[in-house]
């Protein structure tokens, strides 16, 4: 059921119903009209319109109808914040808004997966096509989408200027007025995605291309071909500027309207078509412009009665545009084909009749383009995948009409409007008769007016006008439109609703014409003008012309006049009968589906912000069959709730449902109801639902709830004050006490170290116990972040006198300490190579007492043995010779060569035969190079080497060597061999420091101080 629907959010969670529109009721008028306690009365209904709309609120709700008032201003209640408020947000939680309306409709598609349409009506300007724009922008910008349906989103938007640009004109009444009705469905997936759409159209006011009423336009587009299209476009086209120069647009005498930007909505609509898939090939501009140069083409009148073309030129061009051949079409615009016992005849028009043709060609090539765009829009939206997929259809068509004078365009719009108020009353009826039925309740009858009556009188079948009208068209003989009111007085003249100024008394006769017949619509009386009924039902078109067409080489033009129509001697369907039978189909569609409404209100004919003229307005409201509304949908009771909402809102004014109720949720609204007082008339409790009869009863309740409310806050505050002060007070008197007990300790403790300093040096006593323990303490904290890390570092804090002693007996543990950890860490292995390695360079084998000798040693170790007749044994660091990087290493000198040791390991053997030279530097820097010879692959190069003792060690290398010949001196550098060809060279330099580094060039530079 609808409004089950309505109440319980996507997820099935019954929503706390806010119920705005109670508690805003005191505020502005009521938001929903069901509320109204004189709900008959016109003047209350009338009233609370006006109250609202004068505070720009311009949405009330009828139940879930939606009435919507023109504001004629731009309010700031549709942007995407406002969008966001609506959604997903039940209908009576928040202020009335279309987007209530749209978020709802699209929420009942998806959780009842039925489909949905929107009906929007209302008289010309009431603003139904902003409605429906609003709708579409709703889906477009909160609905799930991807990229592939963001490029639907956009043809769904872009369609409407293009739409509008062909089929809307200014009017009397709308400056933007559509001239056609369209029915769009929206379809979305079961993601609710928007996929696809679909336009229908319906009966576009072709008259309007050739003649427009005072104060009134054609079609936009035509205006801003001619004031946005650029030079070149006009030239093609064969135009002016001026649109003055079309007698097409000139019939209402108002070209260019200041609310109108022709030149901007020309720009928008260009942007617009080709995203909805429209080409230059096609040639839709040539349409337009051929168009106005048929309004242009005049004829003259020959002396036998026959016509003739007088704009010779403007012919031509017209041919080159429409694509046909030139001739041909001039003599199908003065000639017509007849064909007569199976011969074919031309017979030339007369001038009535050649105008007539030519306005015939012109309504026919704009309307059936405009049927040709609508057909390329829908190809342009059409669904993809069709599986699983919902409607929402939108229904935006012409209002109520009633002009000064009504011709067939305004009955077949008026008809309409009874259809659709047929099916409102119908499907607002029935949904509240199952609502009722579905909660048990006995329905009580309401009265309204069933227009049927009138629906019959305008399309039953054989005795209805529209019959009665094509019957007239198609009779042979002399017909004409006074005729066919002739023909109407005899068939339906005794009809209640039916008056002409023959069978009309005194009274009313005088305000019914001889040419007009008098409908008694729902809304209201309207008098339609006969003239022109004919012909525009025949709709017809000469065949000639169509022949002519249909050799058209343009796309759009080859398409819209089909071969077989010329061929087919069947005649077409009246555009009355048209209409009715595409009414019909509209009807069903409808029927199909679940309906909302929107009941458009134009609140001044003067299009103008905050007038709001009651007389207009009681007009609307009595053909909207708003009252009507209002009485179906209170049908007895004014307010219905679940019994959950209900329970939940009210529980509070009930002592056995507050705080919670755990018995049966009718039962708990029983309790409730009863303690509350609620008379047995009052109320009553349907299945689900509780309805309540009078508006008075609820707001009743909702002020001993909002009581309640107020009294509850008071009490809270009133304890809750009282508490927050007692413990403040507490809290801020601790926090005094504390603070001053934490001052009192400080000062204490500062006097306390005062006397302390300055009995420092006194024995330990009362007056300095605490500032030396301090200082002791201090000491002891700082000397554990402070100890020594390794034994060779010998630094310790210094201790207070106090301390002197424990100072002394701590670093010695400490030392300890280190070296048994240190000795600890030594491996046996490391501890043989000490020992052993302390051997080579310091044991003479003469005096070795451990005996060792090489008969006893295998392998390397017989290697090293040989290291045992050393005689001389000095530490030197060897440089590296690439990088320079400074080694330790042992220099041992033997009888026969010296070798240059790391650890155990021997590195390098120099044999004193091959010692080459031996090089020192003249500054006291410690440097000296053993030369080697280059050819010996063995040896890697000169080594360079440093050693604090270097006189001594050179002394005594060059004499066990026997080669003191061979060492120089060299002040400013020395030139040694890297490896086979390469060489490097030191530099020295005086310097105030000794310094070895790489230097420029990858040299070795040392800095040092002269040797004396
Ligand atoms: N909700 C609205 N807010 C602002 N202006 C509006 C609104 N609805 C209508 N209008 C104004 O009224 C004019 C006519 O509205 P429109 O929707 O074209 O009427 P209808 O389609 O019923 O003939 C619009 O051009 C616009 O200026
Ligand atoms: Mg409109």
């Amino acid at each position: 059921m609808r409004y089950q629907g309505r109440e319980v959010d996507i997820e099935g969670r019954v929503r706390l119903v806010m119920e705005s529109a109670l508690t805003a009721r005191d505020r502005v008028g009521v938001q929903d009209f069901v509320l109204l306690e004189n709900y008959n009365s016109e003047a209350a209904f009338i009233e609370n319109l006006r109250r609202r709309f004068r505070e720009n609120l311009i949405y009330t709700y009828i139940g879930s109808v939606l009435v919507s008032v023109n504001p004629y201003k731009e309010l700031e209640i549709y942007s995407k914040q406002q969008m966001e408020r609506y959604r997903g947000v039940s209908f009576y939680e928040i202020s009335p808004h279309i987007y209530a309306l749209s978020d709802n409709t699209y929420r009942a598609m998806r959780t009842e997966r039925k489909d949905q349409c929107i009906l929007i009506s209302g008289e010309s300007g009431a603003g139904k096509t902003e409605a429906s724009k609003k709708i579409l922008l709703y889906y477009a910008v909160t609905c799930p989408t991807n990229d592939h349906m963001a490029i639907l989103g956009d043809r769904l938007l872009q369609s409407n200027p293009v739409l509008e640009a062909f089929g809307n004109a200014k009017t009397l009444r709308n400056d933007n007025s559509s001239r056609f009705g369209k029915y769009m469905d929206v379809q979305f997936d079961f993601r609710g995605t928007p996929v696809g759409g679909h336009i229908l159209n319906y009966l576009l006011e072709k008259s309007r291309v050739v003649h427009q009423n005072h104060g009134e336009r054609n079609f936009h587009i035509f205006y801003q071909l001619l004031d946005g299209g650029d030079d070149d476009l006009l030239i093609t086209l064969d135009l002016e500027r001026n649109p003055q120069n079309y007698r097409y647009l000139v019939k209402g005498n108002c070209p260019r309207v200041s609310s109108i930007s022709d030149k901007n909505n020309w720009k928008v609509v260009m942007k617009a078509l080709p995203v909805i898939g429209f080409t230059e090939e096609e040639k839709l501009l040539n349409i337009i412009a051929s168009v106005l140069h048929l309004g242009n083409t005049q004829f003259g009148e020959g002396e036998e009665g026959d016509t003739y073309i007088t704009t010779e030129t403007q012919t031509s061009n017209l041919a080159k545009l429409l694509g046909v051949d030139g001739s041909a079409l001039r003599e199908a615009l003065t000639h017509k084909k007849l064909t007569a016992k199976g011969e074919e005849m031309i017979s030339p028009l007369n001038y009535e009749q050649a105008v007539s043709a030519r306005d015939a060609l012109a309504k026919a090539v704009y309307g059936r383009t405009f049927t040709w765009l609508v057909e390329k829009i829908n190809q342009s939206l059409a669904l993809k995948v069709s599986k699983d997929s919902s409607v929402i259809g939108l229904l935006d068509i012409y209002g109520f009409e009633v002009l000064q004078q009504n011709s067939f365009e305004q009955f077949c719009i008026n008809y309409c409007n009874e259809k659709l108020q047929q099916l409102f009353i119908e499907l607002t009826l029935r949904s509240e008769q199952e609502e009722y039925e579905t909660e048990g309740i006995a329905w009580e009858t309401v009265q309204y007016f069933d227009n049927k009556i009138i629906c019959d009188l305008i399309e039953e079948k054989h005795k209805g006008i529209i019959s009665i009208l094509d019957e007239e068209c198609l009779r042979p003989g002399e017909t004409c439109d006074v005729s066919f009111l002739e023909k109407l007085e005899d068939t339906v003249g005794s009809h209640p609703h039916f008056i002409t100024h023959k069978l009309a008394n005194g009274k009313t006769r005088r305000v019914v014409s001889r040419e007009e017949f008098r409908l008694l619509h729902y809304a209201g009386e309207v008098n339609y003008n006969v003239n022109g009924f004919l012909d525009k039902n025949n709709d017809l078109l000469n065949r000639n012309l169509k022949e002519v067409m249909c050799q058209s080489d343009n796309q759009i033009l080859s398409h819209c006049f089909r071969r077989e129509e010329v061929i087919d001697q069947k005649r077409p369907e009246m555009a009355a009968t048209q209409f009715k039978n595409s009414l019909m189909k509209l009807m069903e569609i409808l029927m199909s589906k679940e309906p909302s409404y929107v009941r458009c209100i134009k609140p001044n004919d003067a299009k103008q912000p905050g007038r709001f003229d009651e007389v207009l307005v009681r007009h609307q409201v009595k053909y909207l069959g708003l009252m009507e509304n209002l009485r179906v949908r209170r049908a007895g009771f004014a307010y219905r709730r679940r019994f959950e909402a209900f329970l939940q809102r009210y529980k509070p004014l009930c002592p056995e449902t507050w705080p919670n109720w755990h018995g049966r949720l009718v039962d708990g609204v029983s309790t409730l109801v009863n303690h509350l007082g609620y008379k047995a008339e009052e109320y009553k409790l349907g299945r689900s639902k509780i309805f309540i009869r009078f508006p008075k009863t609820l707001f009743t309740t909702e002020d001993a709830l909002e009581y309640k409310i107020f009294l509850g806050v008071n009490v809270c505050t009133c304890v809750f004050r009282c508490v927050v002060i007692v413990i403040q007070s507490g809290w801020r008197g601790m926090k005094a006490r504390r603070r001053a007990k934490r001052r009192r300790q400080a000062a204490e403790l500062i006097r306390r170290f005062i006397k302390g300093f300055i009995y420092r040096h006194e024995e330990y006593c009362p007056e300095n116990e605490y500032f030396l323990d301090h200082v002791r303490y201090s000491f002891l904290k700082n000397l554990r972040q402070n100890l020594p890390k390794s034994v060779l570092d010998k630094s310790w804090p210094t201790p207070p006198p106090s301390l002197v002693e424990a100072s002394e007996h701590l670093r010695r543990l400490h030392m300890r300490n280190m070296v048994i950890k240190y000795c600890r860490r030594v491996q046996p292995e490391w501890k043989k190579q000490v020992l052993f390695s302390s051997r080579l360079v310091f044991v003479n084998p003469v005096d070795d007492a451990e005996g060792c000798s090489q008969r006893d040693l295998q392998g390397p170790e017989r290697h090293n043995a040989c290291l045992c007749s050393s005689q001389y044994g000095v530490s030197v660091i060897k440089y590296d010779r690439r990088g320079f990087k400074p080694r330790p290493r042992q220099l041992l000198l033997t009888n026969t060569f010296a070798v240059l040791v790391d650890r155990t390991k021997i590195k390098q053997r120099i044999d004193y035969a091959a010692l080459r030279g031996i090089s020192v530097g003249s500054l006291s820097d410690g440097m000296f190079v053993l030369h080697m010879p280059t050819e010996d692959n063995k040896q890697k190069g000169d080594a360079v080497l440093h050693c604090s003792h270097v006189i001594e060690v050179v002394t005594k290398l060059a004499m066990m060597a026997n080669k003191t010949s061979y060492v120089n001196i060299n002040p400013g550098s020395i030139r040694f061999t890297v490896a086979r060809g390469k060489e490097g060279i030191i530099d020295f330099i005086r310097g105030s420091e000794l310094k070895v580094a790489k230097g420029k060039r990858g040299h070795l530079l040392v800095v040092s101080q002269r040797l004396f």
